[in-house]
């Protein structure tokens, strides 16, 4: 049998391996792997659920993984998640990570954490908090763009070479008929830019940077609810309006992230394929 031989280009990747808590070896070299921020709700924790699924390494990121219950818990479960913390807005936290990680190929870098205002409170003109619009610019575009930029070596060094940014519909300058959630939306179109510029940049290097917006999707299983009475009152308007889009959702944008090429990089890719416009 043919020795593992430990040279300059495997030693880094030896150097990051370490065991989980069933003591196998993480990550495993011959699966693929995701890292995900925000990864301890919601669209973060479903698909930390689907890609481990999948059987993929997930390096699951959070801010606060002592409070991750339900993450943590998979995490007990699986041998191929490992729960990381990381505040994307902390410079430091994300060159730490990125170090102890070095080495390690990365197949799909998904930017998942956000402010997503939708579930933290509007902004609209008139009541505008300038001090909370700051924040969510800063959250939204600034650091998914740090995380990118600290990580592009490991994905760089993938199969798979995907840097995604979960963005939303409501980025669309074009598509936008109403005066409400103006931070929000401006977070997003520009993430929408930043991301549109790493693509151009990461280009040469064959690295796909994708601008996904995932839509309302059903992580909670509310439309599957036995007692709709229980559905908090924003879904039960959205399932009757025919806006929430079942939980499989997610599984058709890891198709679709497992299908993108070069020619896709710095798309506005919906949650379905289709192309949004800018
Ligand atoms: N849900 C939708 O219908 C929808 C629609 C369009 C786009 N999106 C986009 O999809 C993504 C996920 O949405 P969601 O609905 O799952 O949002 P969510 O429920 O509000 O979860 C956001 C996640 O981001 C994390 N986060 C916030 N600030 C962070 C920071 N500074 N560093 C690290 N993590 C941070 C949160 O962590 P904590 O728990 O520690 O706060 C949480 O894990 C977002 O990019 C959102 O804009 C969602």
């Amino acid at each position: 049998m043919k020795k593992f031989a430990v040279n300059f280009l495997t030693a880094p990747l030896l150097l990051a391996l370490s065991l989980t808590a069933a003591g196998a070896e993480f990550p495993d070299p011959a699966r693929p792997t995701v890292l995900i921020t925000g990864s301890n709700a919601n669209y973060g924790l479903a698909f930390v659920e689907e890609y481990n699924k999948l059987g993929w390494n997930i390096i699951a990121t959070c801010r606060t993984p002592t409070e991750a219950d339900k993450l943590n818990a998979l995490a007990a479960a699986s041998p191929n998640i490992v729960v990381e913390e990381l505040d994307i807005m902390d410079d430091a936290e994300i060159a730490a990570l990125a170090e102890k990680y070095r080495g390690v190929p990365i197949d799909v870098l998904l930017n998942n954490a956000a402010i997503n205002a939708y579930r933290h409170g509007m902004s609209t003109f008139g009541n505008i908090d300038y001090a909370w619009f700051e924040k969510i610019l800063r959250v939204n575009i600034i650091g998914p763009l740090k995380v990118s930029e600290a990580f592009q070596e490991h994905v760089q060094a993938s199969k798979q070479k995907t840097i995604v940014a979960l963005t939303s519909t409501g980025g669309s300058i074009t598509n936008q008929t109403m005066p409400v959630n103006v931070g929000y939306s401006a977070s997003k179109a520009g993430l929408n830019m930043a991301m549109k510029n790493l693509a151009i940049y990461m280009r040469n290097k064959g690295v796909i940077v994708s601008i996904l917006a995932p839509g309302s999707i059903d992580t909670e299983d509310y439309m599957n609810a036995a007692d709709p009475e229980t559905v908090p009152p924003l879904y039960q308007r959205m399932i009757k309006a025919g806006r929430l889009v079942p939980r499989t959702a997610i599984n058709d944008m890891i198709g679709l992230i497992d299908r993108l090429t070069l020619d896709d990089s710095g798309v506005y890719y919906n949650w379905d394929g289709s192309v949004l416009p800018w």
